[in-house]
């Protein structure tokens, strides 16, 4: 450890499962005594942790890497040292072709290896680019440091109001378009004891909010205490007994992994928000055998029924791919029909891209790029009027906000409502960390804008469970 403190930029793209890892490896770099900066200009290290699941990723990131050559470059005259490190799931896909094609990349690691980043840095620094890609024998989640932290802080007490914990990584699931279960590997869940203490520990450090995070997050099967695999329903109802957690969320999940028990939690747990990220990706039968989801629309829609009756204020999220290969205009028409039925409260649509090395990627039969264009746009239309009315509906309601950080202008604060909407109020900041009722009194685009519908209480105001706010048609 040198006595120094070097500078680390972090630069992180892609899902929120990245965000985590970049916080850890953050926390793995502090213990080498490297403090995070805010640009990459005078770093020490730069690290750029990519995501790897759509168009372009690594087009993107060796334009990134070009553009951090000059700065390698001044710092080398200026007798100091830049390495750069790719991290992410375009590290673990491209490997040895990353420092092939942009040789000043000293080191690439992959996701499972993030704990051996201060020795594959060591080793680069020592002469030639270090890789990493392999999938260690060892729990990077063994290895890494622990998240600080004693008894309840105040909110916002060094750490986030809303936390990421990943509870588990990869998928065996295998949808014929998807890089995950090659780039994040085999399904592999964290054991229950782990994740309680992780969770504490972020209450400890003003966590009010934590969203479990996973690739197929509602596949959770982790060790319990008792020796019993323990199912994600399991762990929510273990993590809702945490005094001073209020809010617990999850993403993302399989249709097929939705349980009954998961299911009755939504209906049985206070602090499990009333908000699911479930993507359907097509509302064509044929389509959805194509992409070996393994469900059809009709047992998409009977599962929304299903968990609505569970949780009738519940509102959904969700990921949809237009111009699969072989899609034909009623398969869209399909998706536009279950898109219609569902209602979305907000979700992700995307053109399908070919991602090398998935089934998928060699159908003979893929589709013109204007055509998957059109489509997305006439998809984005409707998923967007969902999100315009289902926003537009929550004006002069008083719904429960959980205040996590200020806003842009002085006075403002930021929050989320229980279906995860921001939003924004003018309030003293001590109140941070707590859920009020705020008075919803205008809708932005990004946000919905509001105020106390009481005088601001400092401390802790008790969970409510949030009052329902009825399905959109
Ligand atoms: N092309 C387009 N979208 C994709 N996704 C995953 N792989 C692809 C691909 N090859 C989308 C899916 C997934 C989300 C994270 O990204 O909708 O749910
Ligand atoms: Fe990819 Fe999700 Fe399918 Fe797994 S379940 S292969 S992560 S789209």
């Amino acid at each position: 450890m040198s006595e120094a403190k070097k500078t680390v930029f972090i630069k992180t793209y892609g899902c929120q499962m990245n965000v985590y890892d970049s916080t850890r490896m953050a926390d793995v770099l502090a213990r080498e005594n490297y403090r995070p900066v805010g640009s990459p200009e005078t770093a020490d290290l730069v690290v750029l942790n990519t995501c790897h699941i759509r168009e372009k990723a690594a087009e993107k990131v060796y334009s990134e890497v070009g553009r951090l050559k000059p700065l390698k470059e001044r710092a080398r005259q200026a007798g100091r040292t830049m390495q750069i490190a790719v991290a992410g799931c375009v590290a673990q896909a491209e490997g040895e072709e990353i420092v092939a094609r942009a040789p000043i990349v000293d080191a690439v690691i992959g996701p499972q290896s993030y704990h051996r980043l201060p020795a594959v840095l060591a080793r680069a620094a020592q002469g030639g680019p270090a890789i990493e890609t392999d999938f260690p024998d060892e729990d990077k989640f063994d290895h890494l440091p622990r998240i600080g932290g004693a008894a309840i802080a105040p909110a916002g007490a060094g750490g986030p109001v809303s936390a990421f914990l990943t509870v588990q990584e990869g998928c065996d699931k295998f949808c014929s378009f998807c890089v995950v279960p090659y780039t994040r590997g085999a399904e592999a869940s964290r054991p229950v004891a782990q994740i309680v203490s992780e969770a504490e520990r972020h209450v400890a450090r003003g966590a009010r909010e934590i969203m479990l995070l996973g690739q197929n997050v509602n596949a959770y099967h982790g060790a319990g205490p008792d020796g019993e695999d323990w199912s994600l329903a399991r762990l929510l109802a273990r993590l809702s007994e945490i005094s001073g957690l209020e809010r617990l969320r999850y993403t993302t999940s399989h249709p097929l992994d939705m349980s009954g028990e998961l299911i009755a939690a939504h209906r049985d747990l206070g602090k499990l928000m009333p908000y699911l990220h479930l993507p359907a990706q097509s509302g064509s039968d044929r389509i959805l055998a194509a992409m070996k989801r393994r469900h059809s629309a009709d047992d998409y829609r009977r599962l929304v029924e299903k968990l609505r009756k569970a949780r009738p204020d519940l509102a959904l999220s969700g990921d949809f791919i237009v111009g699969f290969p072989g899609e034909s205009d009623s398969d869209f028409e399909e998706t536009m029909r279950l898109v219609a039925d569902v209602g979305y409260a907000q979700a992700y649509s995307f053109k399908y891209s070919p991602r090398p090395g998935t089934p998928a990627a060699d159908a003979a039969d893929q589709v013109a790029g204007p055509v998957k264009a059109a489509r997305l746009h006439e998809l984005q239309a409707l998923l967007h009027s969902q999100q315009t009315a289902f926003n537009a509906a929550m004006q002069g309601r008083t719904v429960d906000v959980l205040v996590e950080k200020p806003g842009r202008k002085p006075g403002q604060l930021v929050g989320r409502s229980p279906w995860l909407q921001a939003v924004q109020l003018d309030a003293p900041a001590d109140i941070v960390g707590t859920i009020q009722p705020v008075r919803i009194e205008a809708i932005g685009a990004n946000s919905l804008f509001g105020s106390l519908a009481r005088p601001a209480a400092a401390g802790r105001a008790p969970a409510r469970r949030p009052d329902s706010i009825g399905a959109i048609a």
